[in-house]
């Protein structure tokens, strides 16, 4: 792969979308597999900060996700996990990020759902470097809404994203963004490479 864009694009406006990242059949292996994980009703509604001193906050976010597992069996789900890897080596190649892992959770925005303007990293720990979100919409209409919101550090508004099918987009988890309210279901996988944690002494 090359990382000439992907580089260039991050370091110059903090953000770059890959369309037709993946191939047709492992994008809708990936909406099916996570449509049948929602209807099994394994999607917990999601919640704001660290996992130990997070609460529920139905004014910031309302969608609702299912955390992956790096043991994953969906042939699918293990490609779409190692290609996240591949970019998470290509970055440190080339931008010496020194990214250690990542962490990635499958989401879904009803009719009505949203997430406010926000920034991934938290307050306490900025591990989180990287975010991206792989789209897995079919046939999504400007109409639907939904698009993810891109501000730079000044909160002006760079970029209106459409969560379009086999769409990734990787952006500086600095950034602050924002889902409009959809109008339709909304499945994404979304993730943040990360650097370790120092130590807290
Ligand atoms: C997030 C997020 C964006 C999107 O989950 O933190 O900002 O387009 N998602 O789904
Ligand atoms: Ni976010």
């Amino acid at each position: 792969m090359n990382s000439e864009p992907l580089t260039y694009d991050l370091c110059n406006q903090g953000f770059h979308i890959i369309d037709g990242w993946l191939t047709a059949e492992q994008c809708q292996t990936l909406r099916s597999a996570a449509e049948e994980l929602y209807s099994q009703g394994l999607f917990r509604s999601a919640k704001i900060g660290r996992h130990v001193e997070s609460h529920e906050n139905n004014t910031i976010r309302t969608d609702a996700i299912l955390w992956l597992e790096q043991n994953e069996t969906n042939p699918a789900i293990q490609i779409f996990l190692e290609k996240i890897q591949q970019i998470l080596q290509l970055l440190n190649q080339s931008l010496f990020l020194g990214l250690n892992e990542f962490e990635t959770h499958f989401a879904n925005y009803q009719p009505g759902t949203y997430y406010k303007k926000h920034i991934d990293q938290f307050a306490t720990q900025k591990t989180r470097k990287i975010s991206f979100v792989y789209y897995l919409n079919k046939d999504w209409q400007d109409e639907y809404g939904g698009e993810l919101k891109l501000y730079d550090l000044d909160e002006r508004l760079i970029q209106n994203i459409m969560p379009l099918e086999n769409r990734l987009i990787c952006f500086n988890s600095t950034l602050p963004h924002e889902v409009a309210i959809t109008h339709q279901p909304r499945y994404s996988i979304t993730g943040w490479m990360k650097t370790r944690a120092l130590s807290p002494i």
